[in-house]
């Protein structure tokens, strides 16, 4: 056998393993530039492995991720849908991939345009004319606006405002965000249809507020109908309104958050504009403002005016919040897909996504308890019924038995206003078969649910490891390859 050795490097770094000095022919060369202190008297102590087999080992181990490109990944308000491979063909064009971000605007004019186009296109998707591509998520979106909202209440001579409204079904990145901007958080009922409680925000509001932070559609997946008074509301109590824009998927090319009144928002490119997720990462989160925020924007911002498209700090913007000029080979991707889609396609990609989540709401609706089972928008919550939880079954154990169906659950235990909480998105890029083979698999456990099987409480039996200590795993995970 023909074996080209080739050090597996993570082995150098099991425990009991230690490098020790090197005497060989690669110490005279490595002397010429290594205080001799630093110098190995023996070669590291690393496992040799054949190339072929350590490709398998890589390639075997990437087939252990369930990933988009491979299943189903029905995970709600995370908006899992396919990312259009003509993108990354796109992003890996070398007049793309190898442009550096401290070149000089007038070298880079085609990729200042390209941003410049986008940001304009998002200006028009939500309504909201000024925008900065800068934050690198949906929560650093979040906080970005706050931030804004912050400089402009200082400007307003309205300090003492600092007091943010945010429903309870929120994700928990709003109040979070709120608290790192230095604003109070206070919570907002949820009425019994599932949408924010009206007499519990006028209740709330007051010379105190600095805003309203509110998810349109919500995190249970309904249409906040009463946006329009809302905003009303909190504007003549003097604050103004952010909208957590991660479920924009369900109404882009519908309708216009700027037209509802709202003032700041947050675009999660990796959901609605299909880039992709990454582990934690890459992303993007762009913030879409009224025109009399433009100014507190981050800096730098892309302008045109007679010699091209250049960088410019707005007047009294609040710096930066990243490196450069945002993720701007997602802000490509991104631009990519709107670009082929048009204003027709990206309203097909909120029809369709909406359609899909209640073909599965109606489809399984008989057997499991939907709380609030209206025509919902891109998602929908479910939960165990009364009979399966006596016996004994939770959200948890249907999670596990998907696991072992061969699907990647739902979202479970969010949001946290519907108890059990089950909340499937399953985008707008799957096909019927595709939801057909979830719902069987759905009804399925419903079944299993109803018998009180116990097998449901010991799923997964078919993955590499079953459950977990999920409390433990957080606080003491074994990272480690070798630590069995
Ligand atoms: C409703 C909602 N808001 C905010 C966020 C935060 O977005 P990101 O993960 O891009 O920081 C998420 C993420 O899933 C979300 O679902």
């Amino acid at each position: 056998m023909n074996h080209t050795p080739v050090p597996l490097l993570f082995e150098a770094s099991r425990p009991g393993r230690r490098c020790t000095r090197y005497q060989g022919a690669n110490r005279t060369k490595a002397a010429a530039g290594l205080p001799a202190g630093e110098l190995r008297d023996a070669p590291p102590a690393l496992p040799e492995i054949a190339e072929q087999d350590l490709l398998r080992h890589f390639t075997i181990l990437s087939q252990k991720n369930y990933a988009i490109s491979t299943q189903f990944y029905p995970l709600g308000s995370c908006t899992m849908k396919y990312n259009p491979q003509v993108n990354e063909a796109i992003a890996s064009q070398p007049a793309w991939a190898h442009l550096h971000p401290l070149q000089e605007s007038g070298e880079v004019q085609g990729a200042l345009k390209l941003m410049h186009q986008l940001q304009a296109d998002l200006a028009e998707a939500t309504g909201l004319p000024a925008v900065t591509l800068h934050p690198a998520a949906g929560a650093q979106g979040e906080l970005t606006a706050l931030m804004c909202l912050r400089a402009w209440l200082n400007d307003q001579d309205q300090p003492d405002r600092r007091t943010v409204l945010i429903p309870d079904s929120a994700h928990g990145t709003n109040p979070a965000s709120c608290t790192l901007a230095g604003f109070k958080v206070q919570s907002l009922k949820t009425g019994p249809d599932g949408l924010t409680d009206m007499d519990d925000l006028k209740s709330k509001l007051g010379p105190h507020i600095a805003g309203l932070m509110i998810t349109n559609p919500n995190t249970i997946g309904l249409f906040e109908e009463n946006i329009a008074e809302i905003c009303e509301l909190v504007h003549e109590a003097g604050g103004r309104v952010y909208m957590d824009g991660a479920n924009f998927n369900a109404i882009v090319g519908v309708a216009k958050p700027g037209d509802f009144g709202i003032d700041m928002m947050h675009l999660n490119l990796h959901k609605t504009f299909s880039t992709p997720h990454g582990g934690g990462g890459p992303g993007s989160g762009p913030i879409c403002v009224t025109e009399d925020l433009r100014k507190y924007l981050p800096a730098p911002q892309v302008i045109e005016n007679e010699s091209g498209y250049l960088l410019a700090t707005p007047s009294l913007s609040i710096g930066r919040v990243r490196g450069y000029h945002g993720n701007f080979m997602v802000l490509l991707r991104a631009y990519s897909y709107i670009k082929r889609l048009g204003a027709e396609g990206l309203r097909r990609v909120a029809e369709n996504a909406v359609l899909n989540a209640n073909y599965l709401r109606v489809k399984l609706n008989q057997h499991w308890r939907v709380p609030f089972d209206g025509i919902c928008m891109h998602e929908f919550v479910a939960r165990p019924t009364k009979e399966m939880k006596e016996n004994g079954v939770h959200t948890l154990d249907i999670a596990k038995r998907l696991i072992e169906l061969g699907y990647h659950p739902p979202t479970v235990y969010f949001p946290l206003v519907v108890a059990e909480a089950i909340m499937a998105e399953p985008t707008e890029t799957e096909c019927k078969e595709t939801l057909d083979g979830y719902i069987e698999a759905m009804i399925q456990i419903a079944e299993e649910a109803r018998r009180g099987d116990e097998a449901l409480h010991k799923a997964p039996q078919n993955t590499p490891v079953s459950r977990v200590d999920e409390a433990r795993a957080v606080k003491d995970p074994k990272l480690c390859f070798t630590c069995g």
